[in-house]
């Protein structure tokens, strides 16, 4: 009989615990140690040896007879150390850590290559959408320019809840929280920092340049308002947190997240709850948009374990496994700044209801090279003051800045609402 291949967990949270269930039907393979951070916590998890536990993450990482190492703890430390370990110890690796990707990604990677080992990640960029391995095998031979998608699942349930509710943000959030969708600090999720990471890696994948999330222009969800959704209702839109990334003929990357008016005519408007998609635009393909979920237990366990039998399935053949799965690109893309993108706009603006307003909005745009596509004015009659509500043509975002400093800057102009790009 053929050994089986020993596999050690480096946690036993929600993904490690869909994990270890899931692994249970395929005889092959063994999980034999599994590291937590409480080993005295109450886990009910049918099947599970306690005896396998340790709370010290090292004792799988140092365990000769271990060959591949799923670590699924998160953050930099000590995933980071484990990972660079256990691959010295020459297991190879499977992780959901998108936080360690985008900051540490070209390190693992490297350290990986040099001791023969492959690292795979399915898991962490969009959990179970299969997304990784198309990119890295079928659609090799495209070249990848755009991408446009909803990578977190929490704040697309917070946008839609407020869209179908006509909720606040803060309220939603707190309804989020207690349904358990939301984070008690929710910081990584609604600030945009957990779909940075992620479109950090999958550009990087897909233009086969690194991309560093330092240089990951970012925006959360936390500003947009209840009228901002209608308004864009109203106008044929949606509000989706989009994570983008544009790659042009010199090389030059456009890599963002922030909130975008979709057009109801994509299909990114109609992804809604937790729900994720990525659209993935290339030659000669076209358009190919995956959607699935993008979080959970199961969902993420069948990203992880279809890595794990990836390599499982490789062993025993040759020494150099895996070849199109490992990252085979060094150089750095060069980014564009945020101040030097085109996008669209869509302004709301509360104003003195006065003759000359509307005047004083497009002489603004147009002495800085905008040019408006709608302007809309809606009159408070009590409060003598209109809602203005603007969607520009193509403008510089450094066009657009200088605009917003004279409405800043402008009396007659009560506030400026929102400024939030438009996808095209
Ligand atoms: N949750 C999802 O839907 C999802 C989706 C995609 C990717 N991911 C990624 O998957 C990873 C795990 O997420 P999760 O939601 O499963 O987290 P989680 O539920 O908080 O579980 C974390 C696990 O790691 C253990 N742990 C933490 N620090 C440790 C240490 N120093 N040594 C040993 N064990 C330690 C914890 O032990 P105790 O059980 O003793 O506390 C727990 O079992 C993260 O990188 C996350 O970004 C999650």
């Amino acid at each position: 009989m053929e050994r089986k291949i020993k596999i050690g967990l480096i946690g036993l949270g929600t993904v490690g615990s869909g994990v270890f269930k899931t692994l249970k039907a395929f005889p092959d393979i063994e999980v034999t140690k599994i590291a937590v951070k409480n080993i005295n916590k109450k886990r009910n998890i049918e099947g599970l040896d306690e005896s396998i536990l340790t709370d010290n993450p090292y004792e799988v990482v140092n365990d000769p007879e271990i060959d591949i190492v799923a670590e699924l703890i998160g953050g930099i430390d000590p995933a980071y150390d484990l990972i660079v370990n256990a691959i010295k110890k020459g297991k190879h690796i499977v992780t959901a850590n998108k936080e360690l990707l985008a900051k540490k990604g070209e390190d693992l990677f490297n350290i990986a290559s040099e001791y023969n080992k492959v690292i795979l990640y399915e898991a962490a960029i969009a959990g179970g959408i299969p997304l990784i391995m198309p990119i890295k095998t079928i659609l090799a031979g495209n070249k990848i320019n755009k991408i446009k998608a909803i990578l977190n699942g929490t704040t697309n349930y917070i946008l839609t809840k407020m869209d179908v509710q006509g909720a606040s943000y803060q309220d939603v959030l707190d309804e989020a929280q207690k349904l358990g969708y939301a984070e008690t600090d929710p910081t990584g999720d609604v600030e945009g920092f957990d779909a940075a990471y992620k479109i950090t890696t999958l550009a990087t994948i897909a233009f086969k340049k690194r991309i560093k999330f330092e240089n990951v222009y970012r925006e959360g969800i936390t500003n947009i308002r209840p009228e901002d959704m209608k308004a864009a209702n109203e106008m044929g839109y949606k509000i989706k947190l989009i994570a983008f990334a544009q790659i042009d003929d010199n090389g030059k990357a456009d890599v963002r997240v922030h909130p975008m008016l979709v057009p109801k005519s994509k299909t990114l408007a109609h992804i809604d709850y937790v729900t994720n998609a990525v659209t993935l635009s290339g030659h000669p393909v076209g358009d190919v948009t995956l959607s699935g979920p993008g979080a959970g237990e199961f969902p993420t366990a069948s990203s992880v374990v279809g890595d794990i039998l990836s390599i499982a399935s490789e062993f025993g053949k040759t020494d150099y496994m895996l070849p199109m799965m490992r990252c085979n690109h060094s150089e750095s893309a060069q980014m564009l700044d945020i101040t030097e993108t085109e996008n669209k706009y869509y302004l709301s603006i509360t104003a003195n209801n006065k003759i000359g307003v509307i005047g004083r909005i497009g002489k603004a745009c147009e002495e800085n090279n905008i040019s408006l596509a709608s302007i809309v004015q809606k009159e408070f009659g009590s409060k003598n003051c209109a809602d203005i509500t603007v969607i520009t043509e193509l403008a510089k975002e450094k066009d657009m800045r200088k605009v917003i400093d004279i409405f800043n800057r402008d009396d007659s102009i009560i506030s400026v609402n929102s400024l939030i790009r438009v996808q095209i």
